[in-house]
């Protein structure tokens, strides 16, 4: 019977290209079932964690990093979606947050952590998943890593 889950995996495949062809840019409703954003944002839910406690700490060289990873992944969620969503949600806070990084401030960067949240239970809200609430994590889950500033 392997054959057929493969027939109806090709068929599948078959229509989604079919479908993602007939709309190149799909309305932001169906953005949702793009397949990869569920991985990605599993990714972002593992970075914004480890950010909190980077900047909380003052590890500004890690905290820089997880910034850097958030945008990529947010880079990746562009190409998925197309359109400025990704730049309206959370474009401004990241900036700021690079800057309250660059400026070792530890106020700035817990206000625009904040920001950055927000933006992403903005867009959760925009594209249905509203029931996705994303706030300032309390627990540190990586104990495995030191997250204190280390003498470079
Ligand atoms: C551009 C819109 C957008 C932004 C910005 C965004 N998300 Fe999401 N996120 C989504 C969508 C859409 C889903 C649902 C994906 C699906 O249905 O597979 C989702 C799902 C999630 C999930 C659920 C994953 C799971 O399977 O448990 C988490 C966690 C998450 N996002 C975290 C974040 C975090 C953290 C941020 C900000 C740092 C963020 N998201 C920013 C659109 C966004």
């Amino acid at each position: 019977m392997k054959w057929l889950f493969f027939a109806a995996l090709a068929a599948a495949m078959l229509l989604g290209v079919t479908a993602s062809a007939q709309n190149a840019a799909p309305p932001a409703g169906d953005a949702a079932n793009v397949p990869g954003l569920t991985e990605i944002m599993i990714l972002q839910q593992l970075r914004h964690i480890k950010l909190w406690f980077a900047g909380r700490a003052g590890n500004w060289p890690l905290a820089d990093y997880e910034v850097d990873e958030l945008n990529d992944g947010f880079d990746d969620v562009n190409k998925l979606l197309g359109g400025d969503t990704v730049e309206q949600m959370v474009g401004a806070p990241i900036k700021a947050l690079q800057k309250a990084i660059e400026d070792k401030n530890r106020a700035a960067f817990m206000t625009a952590f904040d920001s950055l949240s927000a933006g992403c239970n903005n867009c959760h809200h925009t594209l249905d998943h509203a029931f996705i609430v994303i706030q300032r994590p309390s627990l540190l889950p990586y104990s495995d890593q030191a997250f204190e500033p280390q003498r470079q």
